[in-house]
């Protein structure tokens, strides 16, 4: 199987993390447990963005160097992701001297190559986004389009990359292969960016100070967005592994938030091939989040700190943090397809846990396990010969694994899990009919344990599938339904076949993992009208 190399952004050390941050992490962990889970050797990568106009702000304000700042923040980030149970292989920081070496040397190669020389550049610059606007991309009164603050006029000597060079080579690429940007909408919208022409590129700032020195000219420093894509080079050993380098470069996959995309899908592939490098596998553009319609911001007072909402969700449901953690990246991941904009709400996040995680997923095993535990003495009963429905729950318990293997393995999320709770939607519809407690007052133990076994069965096979979106929960099933061999061993298609649970394993019951939240119909208040009458 070919080796699989996934990247989130790096991101500002400048922000306090929301769920938009949180979403492109969670993509990307998902698919690197899903591609493990299939036996792939994976590199998952994240950081931190460190340098830049923005970040030297910030830390003036603070009081601060940009280095303190940047060494106080970063730590946060590693341990956003460690509570979020993030399995990232590698957190990489743009101010390490590995970045700085490579960042260096790739811009001095670019020059050597002349693709990038001196030039003058002026323009409008949003520092926020740390990018040029022209006239006619900003909102009325001067305002970037992203961040809706005033730009600001910037006219320096620096260098420039030659990007409109590229342009028709990157036009071809692109209509070549249809599967370099996802989805669609994104790919299209690249097109027709390309097609409207693309402009030199002002890669060095003179006036920034913090920042990478340009090797040739220590007066400039390169500009952040052009050494920050060069992370994903950086970390698996462009100049210090180079056997890593060979295996994952360029199978990667680079996931975005769509209002980076340009710099992922058509910069970063010029500036590649501008210094003789094969550009990435694919970028995926994921869509935007927004609280009742409107962008997170600061001002609005409407960011959702992941961390508050876990602990909120937790705290309703008396649920272990980790499985609420878990419902969270369930939520997240499950609501909206990926691609699209989603609006975020609490509402949603209570329901999923309910509906989809107590109701479907945890009740199946607090259906049996109480079952196994009175009628056959805590031992998975033995599996008997096949009887009225169990044909049809083994017939989706061996379909769902190559279709959602299928969804999930292409960044399909919404539609991986729906497969999956088709096989839990079975499963439960088949307990209900197959009914083994009226087996066990019919003196039909045998059959009784047979129904138990298959529920069960079915049981362990979604458990394994979920492992990529619900890793801390997942390992609590593994363990009532008491199974040997580790969750972690296991690997697919094996571990998705009929017949993988063992008879006679000890199971060990526990609290249930997705206690049900009471939702009271929120109070009536009377309106004036009525009030007054
Ligand atoms: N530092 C750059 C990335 C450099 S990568 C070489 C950056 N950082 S960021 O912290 O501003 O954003 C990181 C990611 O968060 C981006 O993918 C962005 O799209 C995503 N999101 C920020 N707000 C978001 C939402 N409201 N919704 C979904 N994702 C959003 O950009």
């Amino acid at each position: 199987m070919e080796p699989f190399y996934v990247t989130t952004p790096i991101y500002y050390v400048n922000d306090v993390p929301h769920i938009g941050h949180a979403y492109t992490t969670l993509a990307a962990d998902t698919i690197a447990r899903w591609k493990r889970l299939a036996g792939a050797d994976v590199f998952f990568l994240t950081g931190t963005d460190e340098h830049g106009v923005n970040i030297e702000r910030k830390a003036r304000e603070d009081g601060v160097s940009p280095q303190e700042w940047t060494d106080r923040i970063a730590p946060r980030w590693v341990a956003l992701w460690k509570r979020l149970g993030i399995s990232k292989d590698d957190f990489i920081r743009t101010t390490e001297p590995r970045h700085i070496r490579v960042a260096q040397q790739l811009f001095q190669l670019a020059y050597e190559r002349g693709a990038i020389d001196k030039g003058t550049y002026e323009g409008w610059y949003c520092p926020s986004c740390e990018a040029f606007y022209t006239e006619d991309e900003l909102l009325e009164g001067r305002l970037c389009p992203i961040h809706k603050r005033p730009v600001e006029w910037t006219a320096e000597e620096n260098y420039l990359f030659r990007l409109s060079r590229y342009q028709d080579w990157i036009l071809h690429k692109i209509e070549r292969e249809p599967e370099f940007i996802q989805p669609e909408s994104q790919r299209n919208e690249m097109l027709s960016l390309i097609r409207g022409g693309l402009r030199d590129l002002a890669v060095s700032r003179l006036s920034v100070k913090w920042g990478i020195p340009v090797p040739f000219d220590p007066a400039q420093t390169i500009y952040v967005w052009i050494e920050a894509l060069m992370n994903y080079l950086t970390a698996i050993g462009y100049l210090d592994h180079p056997e890593r380098y060979r295996r994952f470069w360029p199978t990667v996959h680079h996931l975005v938030g769509r209002d980076i995309n340009r710099f992922h899908s058509v910069i970063w592939p010029c500036f590649l091939e501008a210094v003789g490098l094969p550009s990435p596998r694919q970028v995926w553009a994921h869509g935007f989040w927004t609280v009742d319609g409107e962008k997170m911001s600061k001002t609005r007072g409407n960011f959702i700190d992941p961390i508050a909402e876990i602990t909120r969700l937790a705290e309703a449901s008396g649920a272990q943090w980790d499985v609420a953690a878990d419902a969270f990246r369930y939520a997240l991941l499950r609501e909206v397809p990926f691609g699209q904009d989603g609006d975020y709400s609490h509402a949603a996040l209570v329901h999923r846990f309910n509906a989809d995680l107590a109701n479907d997923f945890g009740n199946l095993l607090n259906r049996t396990l109480p079952l196994v535990a009175r009628h056959f003495d805590g031992q998975i009963p033995a599996p008997g010969a096949p009887e009225g429905p169990d044909g049809g729950l083994r017939k989706a318990a061996e379909e769902v694994p190559a279709a959602a293997g299928a969804r999930i393995g292409t960044f399909e999320f919404t539609r991986g899990l729906a497969e999956i709770w088709r096989l839990l939607g079975v499963a439960n519809k088949y307990i209900d009919e197959a009914a083994p407690w009226s087996a066990l007052k019919a003196g039909k133990p045998a059959r009784a344990g047979a129904i138990l076994y298959n529920t069960l069965e079915a049981l362990r096979i979604a458990t394994v599938l979920l492992t990529p979106v619900l890793p801390a929960a997942t390992q609590r099933v593994w363990d009532q339904l008491g199974i040997p061999a580790p969750l972690s061993a296991q690997r697919l298609p094996d571990a998705s076949r009929w017949g993988g649970l063992p008879a006679g394993a000890r199971i060990r019951q526990g609290a249930p993992l997705f206690p049900r939240i009471e939702t009271r119909p929120a109070a009536r208040i009377p309106s004036t009208k009525e009030g007054a009458e």
